[in-house]
């Protein structure tokens, strides 16, 4: 998704602006840019220099030294095509006339109507974007240098209808960024004497530490000595925060892939998640925030709402909290709630789970849960400082670090393990007794050994994998909880290898889907030892019976046996309510090696951003 960085200061910016883009490069992108106000060395004359690449961060360096683009001021631009295709000239930052540069993520709704008034007052467009109709009214509010770029800004956001966060420069006030944020994330990072703005304080790691987070509607002015804050036309004081390990985990170390580091960190992060979480034998729920315990004592129903992986986390969590807290449970995709008419029972949780806590959708589902009566809010997330987090009464984080593969992995199983922890922090409330609280904390001290066991499976999935290279179908199924286990190994398999992948309940498979089935469509199936397992062999039969090819993973002891078109891949075995996150493993493990077969872009699927910031 889309990435902004900006900054003023005594010293040469051109590098740190290339490497904020390069720090927000994993949340994915098709071209970049960066404008720099140059100074002339004799006449001392400015102008705004511009350099716009299509592809990768390594690509604008190239251009930029070549350029020889230089500044101490300037902003700069990751983008993913929303309005017309990937391009130089769809690149930001855009322009109007040779003073205005600046660069936009999120989208303008009224850009058409936009167009056309501008066009009414002589503005010529060059590009497809949303983005260059805002350059323009900018600068028609300058009404050549009658009004600062400050109030000139003011006035055009507020024609602005839709999401933005803006990154504005001038060259007649040529020591000033000026930012807006309206449905898009912006941070200012503060140095001494010198100051920075970025979508993320993840692309300042290498300048700051120090962050003031913009609310929603806050305009902000920037300069190397000072910065100056607006919100609904008042001046305003925003805090700065201090952020640690501003480390975007950006070595690869040993291994190939982000996402296969991401997959060996699980046993790691997940310890991490339930530390502090959990003693010997319960729950500390106070690590979960002072309100907490009193909020959560008023809840007889959950809602849950999410996207993508996240939303796969809240399926699994359903059965959870409805068999361990006896809690009715409902989960919606965030694209999908916020757009119709919601029925909130008395006492219910609203709980949204992001790994970012920066997605448009489930931001915009929070929003509107606020307005509907909800008792608390709680922010399952992975980014303490997130919008999310921010906007959410309580929360409960994921300690998963920095994921940078687009294809979620150790976000997934810790959302899954703070999810648990949460089915039992219910439970208490509503009849779940100490003595099976304690055996499911002890299940949770098991499961980062577990999981480690399940990443032995490594060789024998590597080898299997090269079997799927070449089809272009496959089926996931799963019974009950495992359903949505088998959804996120079909995801994890069509994001980064292209082939499609539907996951069924096994049950329905009769009711349409064994229509497909023949001897070139593998099956994946996932099978724990639990009461559903005879019902999964019967369905798996009506799998053999029609040629297909089956690889089950299967609870070791089982002792389910390969047979011809049925291979098993023994999975380590664990107690029922640790099956979703062990099995969540080896299929990880089976998507990676099949897209390294394929030979695609792991890391960076085609078409997909790590962090959707648009609806
Ligand atoms: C994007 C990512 C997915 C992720 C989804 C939700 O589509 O590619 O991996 O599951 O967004 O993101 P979130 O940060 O809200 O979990």
């Amino acid at each position: 998704m889309c990435g902004i960085v900006g900054a003023v200061a005594e010293r040469e910016v051109r590098d740190i602006l290339l490497e904020g883009l390069k720090r927000l490069e994993y949340r994915g992108y098709d071209s970049a840019g960066l404008a720099l106000i140059t100074t002339d060395a004799t006449t001392s004359d400015t102008r705004i220099n511009t350099v716009k690449t299509v592809g990768k961060v390594n690509k604008l360096v190239t251009a930029t030294t070549k350029a020889k683009a230089s500044g101490r001021i300037g902003i700069a631009h990751t983008r993913w095509a929303t309005h017309g295709k990937p391009s130089v000239a769809n690149a930001h930052p855009h322009r109007s006339g040779d003073d205005i540069a600046l660069v936009h993520n999120g989208i303008i709704e009224n850009y058409e109507s936009l167009r056309t008034l501008l066009k009414k007052q002589g503005y010529r467009f060059d590009t497809d974007t949303d983005t260059e109709a805002i350059a323009h009214l900018i600068h028609h509010y300058r009404e050549g240098n009658k009004h600062s770029l400050l109030s000139a800004v003011k006035k055009a956001i507020k024609l602005l209808e839709g999401a933005y966060g803006l990154c504005v420069i001038d060259n007649n006030e040529p020591d000033k960024l000026v930012v807006a944020r309206s449905g898009s994330p912006l941070v200012i990072g503060v140095g001494i004497g010198e100051n920075f703005v970025a979508s993320d304080p993840l692309a300042l790691g290498q300048v700051t530490d120090r962050f003031i987070y913009l609310e929603e509607g806050d305009i902000a002015q920037v300069e190397r000595e000072s910065v100056n804050i607006w919100h609904k036309g008042k001046k305003v004081k925003r805090e700065i925060t201090t952020v640690a390990h501003q480390n975007n985990d950006s070595d690869k170390g040993r291994y190939e892939h982000f996402m296969l580091k991401e997959i060996y960190e699980q046993p790691k992060v997940i310890k991490d998640t339930l530390d502090g979480r959990i003693s010997k034998t319960s729950v500390l729920e106070q690590a979960f925030g002072i309100e907490a315990p009193g909020l959560f004592d008023k809840v007889t129903s959950v809602q849950i709402v999410a996207c993508g992986t996240s939303s796969h986390a809240g399926l699994v969590a359903k059965y959870w909290i409805e068999s361990i807290a006896k809690v009715p449970c409902q989960v919606d995709i965030a694209s999908d709630y916020r757009y119709r008419d919601i029925i909130v029972l008395p006492g219910t949780l609203f709980i949204t789970i992001s790994q970012s806590g920066e997605t448009a959708d489930t931001l915009a589902a929070l929003r509107y849960a606020k307005k509907l009566g909800y008792v608390a809010t709680l922010a399952i997330c992975n980014v303490a400082t997130s919008s999310l987090v921010r906007e959410s009464d309580i929360n409960m984080l994921t300690m998963a670090g920095q994921e940078i593969g687009v294809a979620s992995t150790k976000a997934f199983t810790t959302q899954l393990t703070i999810l648990l922890v949460l089915a039992i922090v219910l439970g208490r409330r509503t009849g779940l007794k100490p003595a099976a609280e304690t055996k499911l904390v002890k299940e949770l001290h098991k499961l980062p050994s577990i999981i480690e066991k399940a990443l032995g499976l490594k060789k024998q999935i590597k080898t299997i994998s090269k079997q799927f290279s070449d089809k272009h179908h496959s089926l996931f199924l799963g019974r009950g909880i495992q359903y949505p286990v088998a959804k996120e190994g079909a995801l994890k398999l069509k994001e980064i290898s292209y082939i499609h992948a539907e996951a069924y309940p096994a049950g329905e498979l009769k009711h349409g889907p064994l229509a497909l089935v023949d001897n070139k469509m593998p099956v994946v199936a996932v099978a724990p030892n639990n009461d559903l397992l005879g019902k999964l062999k019967a369905n798996l039969s009506e799998v053999s019976a029609r040629g297909g090819k089956l690889y089950v993973f299967a609870d070791e002891s089982i002792n389910f046996a390969s047979e011809k078109r049925l291979k098993v891949i023994n999975v380590p075995s664990c107690s029922e309510v640790l099956a979703p996150i062990v099995f969540t493993v080896p299929l990880q493990l089976l998507s990676y090696y099949v897209a390294i077969t394929k030979g695609t872009d792991v890391d960076h699927p085609r078409n997909l951003a790590k962090s959707v910031t648009v609806e």
